[in-house]
């Protein structure tokens, strides 16, 4: 992961999402191995809300529909469920990120101030299914 993002992120991806999100979440395979993953869940609390935790393309994929369709997969599988919304968030400096979320149809908020604790803003992402 810090090789797809360029920077330190794999703490952000702990194992307890692969053991307990893994119905709800996708991965995409090629001959090469790992080509791009979405970790997603319904979540638990708020009964309309899907919430997508992470996507990543491998660099060698990126800019091929990869993300888009993992991620309308997803939608997919959140509506069936019975979920009317999914949401998301990153980084106020990941513009590709927002560039992503801008084009699969969601909307964009923020940055918001402190949103993950002191000085830790959050451009939010809401999108409905
Ligand atoms: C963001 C990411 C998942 C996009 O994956 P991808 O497979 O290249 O995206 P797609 O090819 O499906 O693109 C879908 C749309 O988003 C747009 N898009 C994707 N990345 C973009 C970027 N960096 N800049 C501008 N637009 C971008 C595409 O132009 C496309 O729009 P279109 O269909 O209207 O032409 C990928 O770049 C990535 O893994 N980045 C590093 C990890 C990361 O930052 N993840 C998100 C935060 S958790």
């Amino acid at each position: 992961m810090d090789d797809w993002w360029g920077r330190p992120i794999a703490a952000v991806l702990p194992r307890l999402f692969l053991d307990h999100f893994h119905r709800t979440s996708l991965v995409a395979e090629d001959g090469d191995g790992l080509a791009g993953f979405v970790i997603g869940f319904l979540s638990p609390s708020e009964p309309d809300d899907a919430y997508i935790h992470f996507v990543g393309v491998a660099p060698r994929l990126r800019g091929g529909g990869l993300a888009r369709s993992l991620y309308r997969r997803f939608f997919e599988l959140a509506a069936s469920e019975g979920r009317t919304r999914v949401k998301a968030i990153t980084s106020p400096a990941n513009r590709g990120s927002i560039a992503f979320h801008t084009a699969l149809g969601f909307a964009v908020a923020g940055p918001v101030p402190d949103y993950d604790g002191p000085g830790v803003d959050r451009v939010v992402f809401e999108r409905p299914l």
